[in-house]
């Protein structure tokens, strides 16, 4: 069955006559090709600039089944070669935002058909998004619902998330990039721990130790995501993923190596329009008109 999302204020829209939070304000079903059985997709905010990605496997805690990444991938895809939008949310329930990796479909697969068939490869889709991409993390995110959420270049949480890396339980380890990602967002000891012990961590703590951003109400999350996505689609798309590829860099790259390419991608924004256009509007004491060139 096809699942395309009517937010709720959406459909409130148009039976009221005054107007709605201006989030869901522009709120509209995504694309009418578009088909998706395990997610909700959609465009959000005034503008409708901001992509929209709702997990919506609600009884299995949207446990990240195969088909359920795939779904993620093709979405992103399609926010990425949309020049109307310039940020994607990716948020799930009150209740889960991902109880990780989907157990169930895990439970008999053999080390052949892992090796062999490069088990959940796709999943790095979200990571080479070029668009800046925010994690509105309610509830749980444990295993692979953590680490999808890591994959995101910005977490918020709401006051009742748990955020842990429990494979250590089931006998195996963090296969998307906890152990990696973690232990750069929050340190090695508490990594550590959170990957020997299975412990989880609150919003409080994630937010303590860096993992998170910003905490919110549970029912302000999602509002204040695609508020944040907003602010980050108003600026040059362009120029957006100059900024992102850099501070991305800072994973990977030395000090020395790190700082040469922002550099040099300092002076590639000097190639473009937008540029111009900001220092101007600066000048002229007006708001810049950024047209992604
Ligand atoms: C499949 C899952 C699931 C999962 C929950 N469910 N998590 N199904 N895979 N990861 C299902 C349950 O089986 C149950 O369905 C329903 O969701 C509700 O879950 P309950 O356990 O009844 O809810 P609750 O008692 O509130 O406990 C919530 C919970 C617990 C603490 C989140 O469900 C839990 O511990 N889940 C597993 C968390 C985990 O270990 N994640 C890491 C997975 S491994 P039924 O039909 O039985 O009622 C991983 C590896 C990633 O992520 C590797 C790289 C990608």
């Amino acid at each position: 069955m096809a699942m395309f999302c009517r937010s709720t204020a959406f459909l409130i829209k148009s039976t009221r006559s005054v107007p709605l939070p201006y989030t869901f304000a522009a709120a509209r079903k995504y694309s009418a090709g578009e088909q998706y059985q395990h997610i909700l997709v959609d465009k959000k905010g005034e503008q409708g600039n901001v992509g929209f990605i709702q997990l919506n496997r609600p009884k299995a805690l949207n446990a990240l089944c195969d088909a359920l990444m795939t779904e993620v991938g093709r979405a992103l895809d399609a926010f990425e070669a949309d020049g109307e939008i310039g940020a994607i949310v990716i948020t799930g329930s009150e209740r889960a935002f991902a109880a990780g990796a989907d157990i169930k479909e895990m439970q008999n697969r053999t080390f052949q058909e892992c090796y062999g068939g490069n088990f959940l490869a796709h999943w790095n889709r979200i990571s080479t998004v070029k668009k800046p991409v925010i994690a509105a993390v309610n509830g749980f995110a444990l295993g692979g619902g953590c680490e999808l959420a890591m994959m995101c270049d910005v977490i918020y949480a709401g006051e009742k998330a748990q955020f842990g890396q429990p494979e250590i339980l089931l006998g195996t380890i963090p296969g998307a990039g906890g152990t990696q990602r973690l232990t750069r967002a929050v340190g090695k000891s508490l990594a550590m721990e959170m990957v020997l012990t299975g412990d989880r961590i609150t919003a409080q703590e994630a937010k303590q130790s860096g993992l998170v951003s910003k905490i919110y109400p549970v029912d302000q999350l999602v509002q204040e995501a695609v508020r944040c996505g907003e602010k980050i689609a108003g600026n040059s798309k362009l120029v957006s993923a100059m900024a992102k590829e850099a501070v991305n860099s800072a994973f990977e790259l030395s000090l020395a190596e790190g700082n040469r390419l922002e550099k040099r991608l300092f002076h590639a924004t000097f190639a473009t329009d937008d540029r111009k256009e900001g220092m101007t509007a600066f000048v002229e004491k007006r708001k810049a008109n950024f047209e992604d060139k």
